[in-house]
């Protein structure tokens, strides 16, 4: 099938919600992918914070291959080995006691938001059923976390959203302080803020969040669907920070591109989840646990949240490096393999030069262009990103 009749398949017959890049990839390997017409690029995308260990790494595809020959699903009124070795290798690795696996962030969010309502109402009181989240912050589309999410162009036309969420401004103590009251049941945030501009907050927040919440009794729930596996250079972006959440949620790198999500939490928060209570058909499966399994352990084996650190600082030394000549780029942050951009204008024309050019990236809002490659790219492959990011500067210089 040729590209030109793909396109119009794609506008006449997708519902038009996504504002889609005008490629078709059909294949990749490692950092690159290849797009209908044979095209290379670098994937500094990792499909949205995906592909962390790159296109087909050898042991996802070949835990895909046996998985999918062996037994892909059953329900989960029947125990399966995979999924118990994954909650495993997660509480073995994390704070969390006990894991409850869906089947992408939003589910990982619902959950986490359903089990702080429960918490609150049996341990403390019927109206104890608030939660605080960020503005600016990103938690999903289903209508309890699009509620959640800080950001009104994701809410527009939704109306009337879920009651029991209120918003303060992201990285302020002393605002989240003031919105907490005993009917906090938990305080939701991410350790950065992903899709909100890389944004990352002071050493002091996460700290001052835990203080707060355990002052008030209230719960802290991390969202590190963006930032955990291995993506700021630590497994989970809570670690550089040297306090724990009671709730925590995963999902896209979590099975490389297998959709998965999953909500851990520690032992006494997670018992009322009572049977019963919560439950998804897909969630779980011996397939995807199977796929997740072969990624968790590699990250492990392999030490990958080191290798981003080091990458990380490579990329934004040389970014830093790079914003000197062009006054064009405000600030260059992140941490590890997340790192943002913010320019003076809007970073549209840059992303498609660089995809022209063979590379592909993504953009945080309007002014912020984000990186967030494979954890496994190499100093080459940094190298002639940066070429080309540097070109998209000059030739978009006004
Ligand atoms: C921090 C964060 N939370 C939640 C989500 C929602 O995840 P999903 O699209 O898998 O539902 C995203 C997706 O970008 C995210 O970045």
């Amino acid at each position: 099938m040729d590209t030109k009749t793909l396109m119009e398949w794609s506008g006449k017959y997708h519902t038009p919600n996504y504002g889609r890049t005008p490629i078709c990839l059909v294949r990749g390997d490692g950092v690159r992918v290849w797009d209908s017409d044979g095209r290379e690029y670098l994937d500094f995308t990792s499909g949205l914070a995906v592909t962390s260990l790159g296109h087909c790494h050898p042991r996802v595809t070949g835990a895909i291959q046996e998985a999918a020959a062996t037994l892909l699903h059953v329900s989960n009124i029947f125990h399966t080995a995979p999924q118990i070795h994954l909650a495993k290798l997660l509480c073995e690795h994390s704070f969390a006691d006990r894991v409850f696996f869906g089947n992408s962030g939003a589910e990982a969010n619902e959950a986490a938001i359903k089990l702080a309502r429960k918490y609150g109402k049996e341990r403390f009181a019927s109206d104890r059923f608030e939660i605080i989240a960020t503005r600016n912050s990103f938690h999903g589309r289903t209508l309890a976390t699009v509620t959640a999410t800080g950001q009104e162009k994701y809410q527009h036309g939704f109306e009337p959203l879920v009651p029991g969420f209120k918003h303060v401004p992201y990285d302020d103590l002393r605002a989240m302080e003031r919105a907490m009251d005993n009917r906090t049941a938990a305080v939701l945030v991410e350790p950065i803020q992903g899709e909100g501009g890389v944004i990352v907050p002071d050493d002091d927040y996460l700290p001052g969040l835990r203080k707060l919440c355990d002052e008030a009794g209230a719960l802290l729930v991390l969202d590190e669907i963006q930032t955990g596996m291995g993506r700021t250079g630590r497994l989970w972006a809570y670690e550089h920070t040297g306090v724990e959440p009671d709730i925590m949620t995963v999902a896209k790198a979590l099975a490389n591109g297998v959709p998965i999500g999953a909500m851990l939490a520690r032992e006494e928060v997670a018992s009322v989840l009572t049977p019963g209570t919560h439950g998804s058909t897909f969630g779980g499966t011996p397939f995807v646990t199977s796929v997740a399994l072969a990624t968790l352990a590699t990250m492990i084996d392999e030490k990958i949240p080191e290798r981003a650190a080091r990458m990380g600082r490579y990329l934004t030394q040389a970014l830093g490096r790079l914003q000197g000549g062009f006054p064009a780029v405000r600030e260059v942050r992140g941490r590890g393999l997340l790192i943002g951009i913010e320019m003076d204008r809007l970073v549209a024309p840059l992303v498609d030069f660089c995809r022209d050019s063979g590379l592909l990236i993504l953009t945080a809002g309007e002014r912020v262009i984000r990186l967030a490659p494979p954890l496994i790219v190499g100093e080459t492959e940094c190298d002639h990103a940066l070429d080309i990011l540097q070109n998209a500067l000059g030739q978009t210089r006004s």
